[in-house]
């Protein structure tokens, strides 16, 4: 992979339910984080890692805002800067599929607009970059079970990823999957495959699986704090409180 053009896609559409009435007013990683809205965060993350080339994909009657903070992307460290639109929330692994042309099978680093880490990703893109194909994903640890019943936990075997679980009664390890993935071009060949969950979406977790099962998905357990502002309005309320105090995408010493 040269690191001089390593695309990233950043997912910031849905309609952000869980933290109404502010996400109607306003799409939900537009909110603030401490002094900043919150997608400016994912794209820092992404460019301090060696991202160069960005697709954001959006959607919803605020999509528009994006333009007015983003531009082309040049303040930002960007240098060149793709937008999408999704017609209708249809979950996250619908929102990559947007992404397919501007990616052109080349490795891809995908990353949820709401999710705010403490330290820099830049090793978990190395670490993909030394893995020569399939996925990645980056692993945080949870002190609560319940409130792995809100994301996506990987049950482990002998250091490896045996299957993950999206949204488990019972969570498999205290380990959440984090909202950042790393992909080979193979991604493309599994969307179209997916059927909607449950909650009628097509979710990242099924993608994941996927590479699971093919025996390439490896993975890195984060330093540091790791937060989902979307989660819950407590939940963006801890994230702004820690960034607040400490700061965030921060380089290793
Ligand atoms: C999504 C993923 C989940 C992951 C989480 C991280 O959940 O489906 O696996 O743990 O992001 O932020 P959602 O925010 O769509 O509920």
């Amino acid at each position: 992979m040269d690191g001089s053009r390593l695309k990233g896609v950043i997912l910031a559409g849905g309609s952000g339910t869980r933290l109404h009435p502010l996400t109607r007013i306003t799409n939900k990683h537009l909110l603030p984080i401490y002094d900043r809205p919150m997608v400016t965060y994912s794209i820092e993350a992404m460019v301090a890692a060696g991202v160069s080339e960005l697709m954001l994909v959006t959607g919803g009657t605020h999509a528009g805002e994006f333009f007015r903070l983003l531009g082309n992307g040049h303040e930002y460290g960007i240098d060149r800067l793709f937008y999408a639109y999704q017609e209708r929330p249809g979950g996250i692994a619908e929102a990559l599929s947007l992404a397919e042309r501007f990616v052109n099978r080349e490795p891809v680093i995908v990353m949820l607009a709401d999710n705010i880490y403490e330290q820099s990703l830049r090793s978990v893109f190395e670490n993909f970059d030394r893995q020569g194909g399939g996925a990645r994903v980056v692993l945080s640890e949870i002190d609560e079970a319940e409130h792995l019943r809100h994301l996506g936990v990987p049950e482990l075997d002998a250091g490896r990823i045996a299957r993950i679980v999206e949204k488990p009664a019972d969570p498999p390890s205290m380990m959440a999957v984090t909202g950042v993935y790393c992909y080979d071009e193979t991604v493309w060949d599994v969307l179209p495959t997916l059927e909607p969950s449950g909650r009628g979406e097509l979710e990242i977790t099924d993608v994941n699986n996927w590479f699971v099962e093919q025996g390439t998905m490896e993975y890195d357990v984060v330093d540091g704090f790791w937060g989902d502002a979307g989660e819950s309005i407590d939940a963006y309320y801890a994230v702004n409180d820690f960034v607040r105090a400490h700061g965030a995408n921060k380089a290793l010493a």
